[in-house]
């Protein structure tokens, strides 16, 4: 990209004026160059000189689930790019129970100019879309978590020990949820040794995989699902995980979770198995210790005192670069924004 960064080059991606709710909704191609825009913006404003590309532009982001990384991000994103962001929930506004996603589009398209919407139904942020006439991102469904994805990828990117080969990453864990469905997709769409490595019972549903399956045709993804760690884990560069119960799900499903997904545990063992030098990547907030109120509880409840989908050891380990990854969230999502708003 241009050392100037400037609308007129931001434009000519192409992006202007798209949706995002998805990661189906771009090619690899779109993708990537969301990837070098979302590069290129964190070192010009690690240098201190990021363009303000989106001044007097409005945001209207909804969070009907809790978020800590994807809200900040969004609105830090918007207040460095000189915009602004308004925060709407399902407690303090009309949306949901008193107004319907069709109208609540139309009504914010006429004073905002981005619209993110973060809840349980992917059919909602799909209608909000069809009745918008600005750009609206999925900040997180039950289904997918496109964000995450431009996130994981850049720190990838930024970690591969050879960017020459293809990329490749497991899941270990609950992989019918968004980050399952949401990584298989991504490394079909871009191309990479894409491993699912959970029981079959956590698989995605067929219709992801079978899509998962086409898609690797054309971009020559190898794509693996199994039960079998050895065989998932394997020469691995990046291991990743996510919480065994997702929001919205009831208490009541930790119990079998454990007991089906407690072998996929992101140990010490397990990262062995990967290449060497693997990294752990965990979209987060992760249950690596007893200093959250869930953490603990289900650490007493099922005697699992080292962490639960990861381990403290790993967890505090120079493998792990989740940290690197939430920062990444705000870098991707302010490519997001400028590639589509500028
Ligand atoms: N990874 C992620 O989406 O984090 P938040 O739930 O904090 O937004
Ligand atoms: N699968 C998790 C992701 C959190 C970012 C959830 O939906 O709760």
């Amino acid at each position: 990209m241009n050392a100037d960064l400037t609308a007129d080059h931001v434009r000519s991606l192409g992006l202007t004026g798209r949706d995002f709710l998805r990661e189906l909704d771009f090619t690899a191609v779109e993708l990537n160059s969301l990837l070098d825009l979302a590069a290129r913006l964190k070192q010009l404003r690690k240098q201190g000189s990021e363009p303000a590309l989106l001044q007097r532009k409005n945001l209207a982001a909804i969070f009907e689930k809790t978020s800590t990384r994807t809200r900040i991000s969004f609105s830090v994103a918007m207040a460095d790019q000189g915009g602004n962001t308004t925060f709407l929930d399902g407690a303090s506004s009309q949306i949901g129970h008193k107004e319907s996603p069709a109208d609540t589009a139309r009504v914010l398209s006429r004073i905002f100019d981005a619209i993110e919407f973060r809840g349980s139904e992917q059919a909602v942020v799909e209608e909000l879309a069809q009745h918008s006439s600005v750009p609206v991102y999925n900040g997180l469904t039950d289904q997918w978590h496109p964000t995450q994805m431009l996130a994981d990828f850049l720190t990838m990117r930024e970690h591969q020990s050879n960017p020459q080969e293809r990329l490749s990453y497991c899941y270990l864990g609950d992989a019918r949820n968004n980050m399952g469905n949401s990584l298989l997709i991504m490394g079909a769409i871009m191309g990479a040794d894409t491993r699912i490595v959970a029981p079959k019972v956590l698989w995605p549903d067929h219709s992801v995989i079978d899509q998962a399956n086409a898609l690797a045709q054309a971009s020559g993804a190898k794509i693996t699902l199994t039960e079998d760690i050895t065989e998932g884990v394997s020469g691995a560069e990046f291991v990743h995980t996510d919480v065994w119960v997702s929001m919205g799900e009831a208490k009541d499903v930790w119990q079998e979770r454990i007991e089906l997904l407690k072998p996929y545990q992101v140990n010490q063992e397990v990262l062995d198995l990967a290449a060497s030098n693997a990294k752990a990547m965990h979209c987060l907030p992760a249950y690596h210790d007893t200093k959250t109120v869930i953490g603990a509880q289900i650490a007493q409840e099922f005697n699992l005192h080292g962490g639960i989908e990861i381990t403290h050891e790993v967890f505090e380990s120079p493998a792990n670069i989740a940290f690197d990854q939430a920062e990444n969230r705000m870098h991707t999502i302010k490519s997001i924004l400028v590639a589509t708003l500028a």
